[in-house]
């Protein structure tokens, strides 16, 4: 199930690139890596990345067909795209190999129980390997808040199946604590917040739109969902009042670490 759309996603490429850029600032290059970019969306910045880290090689992972439809079209020497769900790592061909960089941007979030997923992910990386997550932190904002109430209403909620957007992201400290138990000799771990100003609250409705609704959207009949979003901007742009343009904070967490070389 999917309801990813490159082209709303794309809609604030800058204010969502930074947190890629803050992130990939933090990896160690060494010659000729191994990489692989869990949940990678559709390509650009991985490319960015295996170009940038000349690594030897680089693999993107995604289960939206529609992201990785555009993924596939970055392809180059060394950089190729898969489909793939992180959430079976173990069964899946690339989650029994190892690579020096396991990367993931903006799309653990998406992934539940943490405490399970950090060690899976910690198979992945080769000894003396890096692992680099950047992680939206802003459940407790109202833009999420507002879609979580909203889903908990009928119609929506018959048709949801009671499903509700579980909660994800465990505290910087639990990721830094993580990390130790799991054996990485170096690590930081950080929250940032992001500004993002807006033009106005419309804004913060096409940008939710564009990540946390899709939850939503792949759930709800197309017009169930078309009805769902005008409610839930109606309420939403009432409730962040008439500032223009609107500052749209954003939390997010930024983790690396690096085992010990073996
Ligand atoms: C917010 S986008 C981020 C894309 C890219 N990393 C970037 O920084 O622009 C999240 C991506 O994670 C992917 N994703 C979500 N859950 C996933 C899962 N269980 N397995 C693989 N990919 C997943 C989505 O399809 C989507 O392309």
């Amino acid at each position: 199930m999917t309801a990813w759309d490159p082209a709303l996603y794309a809609r604030f490429e800058a204010e969502r690139s930074q947190p890629f850029y803050d992130l990939a600032a933090l990896v160690r290059a060494r010659a000729g890596m191994a990489v692989i970019d869990l949940g990678c969306g559709s390509g650009e910045l991985t490319a960015w990345l295996h170009r940038g880290l000349e690594a030897a090689s680089t693999l993107g992972i995604d289960s939206s067909e529609a992201m990785l439809g555009r993924a596939r079209a970055q392809a180059e020497s060394g950089l190729t795209f898969e489909a793939g769900d992180i959430n079976r790592l173990e069964s899946e061909p690339w989650g029994r190999r190892q690579y020096d960089l396991v990367f993931s941007n903006a799309a653990l979030q998406w992934v539940t129980d943490h405490e399970r997923l950090f060690p899976s992910l910690r198979s992945l990386v080769a000894p003396g390997g890096q692992l680099a997550v950047q992680m939206p932190a802003n459940e407790g904002h109202i833009s999420h808040v507002t879609a979580m109430d909203l889903a908990r209403e009928e119609p929506y909620a018959s048709a949801l199946e009671g499903y509700e957007r579980p909660l994800t992201v465990l505290s910087p400290v639990r990721y830094a604590e993580l990390l130790h138990t799991l054996g990485f000799e170096e690590q930081s771990v950080r929250l940032q917040i992001y500004p993002h100003l807006l033009p106005g609250p419309e804004s913060v409705v096409e940008w939710v739109s564009g990540t946390f609704l899709t939850a939503f959207r792949s759930r709800l009949s197309p017009e169930l969902y078309a009805a769902f979003l005008e409610e839930y901007g109606r309420r939403l742009i009432a409730a962040l009042g008439p500032a223009r343009p609107y500052l749209y904070t954003y939390p997010r967490v930024l983790i690396w670490g690096r085992l010990a070389a073996g």
